[in-house]
């Protein structure tokens, strides 16, 4: 039987549980969630693992990274189901706090993210990238970890919390954990709940797309426009419903190529139905 994990509901528990770990010795890692867990999320928890002694899950759908017209009062939300699969592999405890805790009567600070959150899901989604830094500092000023884990399928945010992480002097070490996909090729995440056979058999042209381009630039072509136009296009025949993008960037910059001529990312984001999903595959490492 998995032992019973400790749930943290206040920022005092959490900070005394943390203090108390490091002041043993132990190194702290986190893995910041929004529930609704998946194989993904516990391939974070299992990286974290093999970084620290200490792993903590938190688990918060953080309202203010949320526009007006998406998900928040749909996300999908199993608190039961999250404590009993982090549970099973071993986390140490669990942060899950409230909204009255996270944004008291009267908090009014919010942290600026970097430049690179300007484009790509910043551009549509505005507000989210703030709504994001904001909530990670909390996490990690909380915890005081001395990791914490992201994952790559969610790359925009990735790159924009280690720069946040980097500008603020923040002593967390951000840690990348690869994309974790199914059998064919779909990458995990909480709103693939949301399709139906149909729509789960189009989505899967999202991965497909990325992979017809990995292998063009491994065939020699690296003409980036190029290639960013063919990959808007193989996701439209594919069946995805509508794009938001298809772009080729610089790997760790963002900066949208015209040659694949540096470590280089394709990502993606397009609607199938009414969900809207993300994905990305890094051209060259
Ligand atoms: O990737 C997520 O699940 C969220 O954006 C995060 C990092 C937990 C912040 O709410």
């Amino acid at each position: 039987m998995n032992m019973p994990v400790p749930v943290f509901s206040t920022v005092d528990e959490v900070q005394g549980f943390c203090l108390s770990q490091q002041k043993a010795g132990k190194t702290l890692g986190l893995v910041p969630t929004m529930g609704a867990l998946h194989k993904g999320h516990l391939s974070l928890v299992t990286l974290c693992q093999q970084h620290c002694d200490v792993t903590l899950a938190s688990v918060y759908v953080n309202p203010s990274q949320f526009g007006p017209n998406e998900d928040f009062d749909n996300y999908p939300r199993n608190f039961e189901q999250d404590v009993a699969l982090l549970e099973s592999v071993g986390v140490h405890g669990i942060f899950a706090p409230t909204n009255e805790v996270m944004y008291p009567h009267g908090f009014s600070c919010k942290v600026q993210p970097p430049k690179i959150a300007g484009s790509l899901e910043g551009e549509l989604r505005p507000n989210h990238f703030q709504g994001v830094t904001t909530v990670v500092a909390k996490l990690l000023n909380a915890t005081r970890a001395d990791v914490a884990v992201f994952g790559q399928k969610d790359y925009q945010q990735l790159v924009v919390i280690r720069q946040m992480v980097a500008d603020l002097n923040m002593a967390t070490r951000v840690i990348a954990a690869p994309t974790a996909r199914q059998s064919d090729g779909l990458a995990l995440s909480s709103r693939n709940r949301y399709l139906d056979a149909d729509q789960r058999e189009r989505a899967l042209s999202l991965s497909r797309a990325l992979k017809q381009t990995k292998s063009a630039v491994e065939a020699g072509n690296i003409d980036a426009r190029e290639l960013a136009v063919e990959l808007m296009q193989n996701l439209i025949d594919g069946g995805v419903d509508s794009a938001d993008y298809a772009v080729i960037a610089d790997a760790a910059t963002l900066e949208i190529l015209e040659v694949v001529d540096r470590p280089a990312v394709a990502l993606v984001a397009a609607f199938v139905g009414s969900t809207r999903l993300i994905d990305n595959l890094l051209l060259s490492e």
